[in-house]
């Protein structure tokens, strides 16, 4: 059998029990003649060869088709050897039964992409994604299903899934895509963090993972299947682990390799929430820590988190971004040093490779927090990784008779056992810091959404109805109507006492009318979608009108039975302070209308635009729709629109929906001016923007533009706010710094000092974006400066030619190289003292 004889080439360590190989083999492989990649207890087994594979996850709705093949070639670039994606059910199958692969959803184009620049995928089917998603990925009719109940042992959701999951796999084998066929899938994954459920949900809960694998194994796809977070995945499936550290981890099976399908390079915006960062020797450090003990698959989630464009953030009040701080920033940007950090550690890893794939590491303890891991073949090849897990102290550690210096919280990576290539904590690559400059603001003229609903297409019922039903997710917006009477002799009508209303909602927020008067706004949060509007309402005798305009913010995407919660008002509505004392409004007729009246229109569209006569602006008027046309910026630098003038509402160029804007929704959280890298981290550790917008700038993809006539622009404004302050703006590198010490501390021999490689003298690089220029220095200081990038300040000791090094050898120039020595800034300024170069160089 081609795979047994794979196997033995690859196995050059003891193999699994040979009873168990040939169990898995025979479920995952019932055609072994094409198949090609297996795994045994170290690695995914592709071709024969164990692999130590790095991977990125890049979602294909989350770009542009435009920006497909530059975003691959950087992960390429970067080291990275497969490409993971989810597949997205509810953009391939808007109804039931009708599909859709085109533009951002065109899921073969973007896997051939990944084929055509030489890398694999992992694709995550599914169909359950998660991803902060609209709905965690399964399209909303679904829920509509007759006696469904998702995730669980229920026979129409098991008919639904497996249906949508051979769809895929029986495209993926027409267009010849496994690596069998010579296509890039060498691995599949069926459910999706399914453990944390599976354990509260008992038998049927297991039976339906059960099924879930044998599904999928059934399907033949010829590569291994993964299931992530569920550590009880049937065999052969493998399960694999997701989190900011997973070096705990072990997979529940020796004859699995260790993988790690999500490595969080940062964490998601939601609006109201803050910016999260990891700092990336963190990461690099949890990387590191994950090899060391024989894990061979690291997938870093996201590589490029891109864009909820349209109206597919989760949630609810996922944002719009989903930047995720990953080393490709939402506009395809290379986020430095992030990037360029991790591209180091994938290098020094890769040395390692012969050596980590030949054996399993042994452990020695050099120290009370330090400790080595090494690898050390018969054949030969040896690779060490020597760790230093105090976040506070420098550790100098004796290993194999050489000593070396690792910095807290840090890995060295020795690819030989001798030389330190790598260490996890010492950032060589510069930082690179995005200005967002002014490339256009427009003129606008406005249309009024009425504030009482459409009364075409509406219709009245008794009692309140919940949101999604009545939408079935095709708007965010659903009006709420009723009537109430008021007699001649009301007491409030004399003495000005006005009643209260009283409306409790679950959800996601709801702007209140009374005759026609806005009353008030209310919205929930990520922590609590539901939310009680409470105010006056300046009632009148005779008839009145209560509208209240629900809105939703994305469907939830996470949690149990999900797809149950509810939006939209459900009630209690009551008034307070009437002479009857209070009023239920809550089982009235109530009329009803989906959507609004510039939706039945479509004034997102050209042609809807033109359909309808457009006034002057006047700003801070609620539910308004915006419209201007514009000539695109010149250049190809990524574009953004400022949205910081404008509330909350919805964005539309060329009638293609850029998301939801929600720049009046101010972060909360906990922020500092900086962040250590040291220590544990988690997703609250390193947070910006505390009270400011959680996203103030909306990426434009540029191909959405057309670039030599004029394009449509179209905003829905609920709040108010002024659009002439709505400005379209142009992403490009501001400023690039070096922060290098004098020496790198290396290794020597204890025993020959002589010998030793004479530390290297280190460099600081910089470089703006190709067709920019470094047009001054910002700050320069030899000595020992403090701060960080965009704010370095001088220490007591400086090198008074600090600046003057630097403007001689890089200004006017595109990148440059300084060395980091004391002769290159007119001497040592502080003899005897540990220096450094902390360098920030404007780019114009
Ligand atoms: C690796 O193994 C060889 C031979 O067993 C031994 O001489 C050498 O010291 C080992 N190296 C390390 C770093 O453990
Ligand atoms: C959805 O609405 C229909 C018609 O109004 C109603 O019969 C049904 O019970 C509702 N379903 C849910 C889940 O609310
Ligand atoms: C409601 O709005 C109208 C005009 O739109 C205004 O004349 C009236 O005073 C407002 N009523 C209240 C109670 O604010
Ligand atoms: C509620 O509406 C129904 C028709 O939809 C109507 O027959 C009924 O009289 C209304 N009730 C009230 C109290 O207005
Ligand atoms: C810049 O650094 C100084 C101290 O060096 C600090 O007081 C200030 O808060 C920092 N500013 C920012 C924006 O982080």
């Amino acid at each position: 059998m081609g795979t047994t004889a794979g196997m033995r080439r690859a196995g050059t360590v003891r193999p699994p029990p040979l009873q168990l190989v040939h169990l898995w083999i025979l479920l995952l492989l019932p055609a072994p003649a094409t198949a090609a990649v297996t795994y045994d207890h170290k690695a995914v087994v592709i071709n024969g060869q164990r692999r130590i594979l790095i991977s990125g996850s890049i979602h294909y709705p989350r770009s542009v088709p435009e920006m497909w093949p530059d975003l691959i070639q950087k992960a390429k670039d970067g080291g990275l050897d497969v490409i993971q994606t989810y597949v997205f059910w509810n953009g391939h199958e808007p109804t039931p039964g009708n599909y859709y692969f085109e533009e951002r959803y065109d899921l073969v184009r973007f896997l051939k992409l990944v084929k055509a620049a030489g890398l694999y995928v992992h694709l995550r089917i599914g169909p359950y994604v998660c991803a902060e998603w609209n709905f965690g990925g399964f399209p909303v009719w679904l829920k509509y299903v007759p006696g469904i109940r998702f995730r669980t042992d229920n026979e129409p959701f098991k008919a639904a899934m497996e249906k949508f999951t051979e769809k895929i796999v029986h495209m993926m084998k027409a267009e010849k895509l496994f690596e069998w066929q010579g296509g890039p899938i060498i691995l599949a994954q069926i459910e999706n963090e399914f453990g944390p459920l599976e354990y509260n949900g008992g038998a049927p809960a297991r039976a339906y993972a059960n099924w879930a694998a044998k599904m999928a194994v059934g399907l033949n796809t010829g590569v291994p299947w993964v299931m992530c977070k569920q550590d009880d995945a049937p065999d052969p499936v493998i399960n694999s682990c997701n989190g900011f550290y997973c070096d705990y981890f072990t997979p529940n099976q020796p004859y699995k390799p260790t993988m790690w399908t999500e490595a969080w390079t940062g964490w998601f915006t939601a609006f109201g929430g803050t910016v999260p960062h990891r700092p990336v020797e963190d990461l690099a450090f949890s990387v590191a820590r994950f090899i060391q003990k024989g894990g061979s698959f690291v997938n870093y989630y996201m590589y490029h988190g891109g864009t909820n464009f349209g109206r597919t953030a989760g949630g609810p009040f996922i944002a719009t971004s989903y930047d995720y701080d990953a080393p490709i920033d939402e506009y395809g940007l290379l986020r430095q040093p992030k990037w360029g950090h991790l591209r180091d550690l994938h290098r020094a890893i890769k040395l390692c490779e012969p050596a980590l794939i030949s054996g399993d590491p042994a452990r020695i303890s050099l120290g009370n927090h330090q400790e080595a891991h090494v690898f050390n073949s018969t054949e030969g090849s040896c690779a060490a990784f020597l760790a230093n897990y105090d976040s506070n102290s420098y550790a100098k550690v004796e290993f194999d008779g050489v000593h070396y210096d690792l910095p807290p919280w840090s890995i060295s990576v020795l690819p030989d056992c001798k030389n330190a290539v790598f260490n996890t904590a010492r950032v060589s690559f510069q930082t690179t810091l995005m200005k967002m400059t002014s490339a256009g603001a427009y003129e606008w003229t406005s249309f009024s959404e009425e504030s009482t609903s459409l009364d075409s297409g509406s219709f009245t019922t008794t009692g309140l109805l919940e949101q999604v039903n009545m939408t079935r997710d095709s708007t965010d917006y659903l009006w709420y109507s009723t009537y109430v009477d008021i007699g001649q002799d009301e007491e409030f009508l004399m003495n000005g006492k006005y009643p209260s209303l009283t409306a409790m909602s679950a959800g996601h927020s709801l702007h209140v009318f009374v005759n026609g008067n806005l009353t008030g706004t209310v919205y929930g949060g990520v922590e609590n979608p539901k939310l009680t509007y409470t105010g006056t309402a300046k009632l009148r005798a005779g008839s009145n009108k209560i509208s209240i305009l629900s809105v939703a913010v994305g469907l939830p995407n996470v949690g149990e039975h999900f797809e149950t919660w509810n939006a939209g008002v459900l009630g209690p509505v009551v008034l307070d302070g009437l002479n009857e004392g209070q009023r239920d409004l809550t089982w009235q007729n109530w009329t009803y209308t989906v959507g609004l009246k510039g939706e039945a229109l479509e004034l997102h569209s050209l042609s809807g635009s033109s359909s309808v006569e457009w006034a002057d602006v006047y700003p801070n008027q609620p539910l308004t729709w915006y419209k201007a046309l514009f000539s695109a910026p010149p250049g190809d630098d990524p574009l953004a629109l400022d949205m910081g003038s404008m509330g909350k509402g919805q964005v539309w160029i060329n009638g293609l929906s850029i998301g939801r804007h929600w720049p009046g929704y101010k972060a909360h959280g906990s922020c500092s001016s900086s962040c250590s890298y040291a220590g544990e981290y988690n997703e609250n550790k390193c947070q910006s923007n505390c009270g400011e917008p959680s996203q103030r700038w909306y990426h434009v993809p540029r191909s959405w533009l057309n670039p030599t006539g004029r394009n449509l622009m179209v905003v829905f404004e609920e709040w108010g706010g002024d659009p002439v302050g709505i400005t379209m703006v142009r992403r490009t590198v501001g400023s690039v710094c070096a922060d290098i010490s004098e020496w790198q501390p290396s290794n020597w021999r204890i025993e020959d000092p002589g010998r030793a490689e004479a530390p290297r003298r280190p460099k600081a690089r910089l470089g703006c974006s190709p067709g920019q220029k470094i047009s001054a220095i910002r700050f320069a200081s030899f000595g020992t400066p403090q701060g960080f990038c965009g704010n370095f300040s001088q220490g007591s000791c400086h090198a008074h030619r600090s600046y003057d090094a630097l403007k001689m050898n890089c200004v006017g120039r595109e990148r440059c190289t300084v060395g980091v020595a004391a002769d290159v800034f007119g001497g040592d300024p502080c003899p005897g003292i540990m220096k450094k170069l902390a360098v920030e160089a404007i780019c114009g």
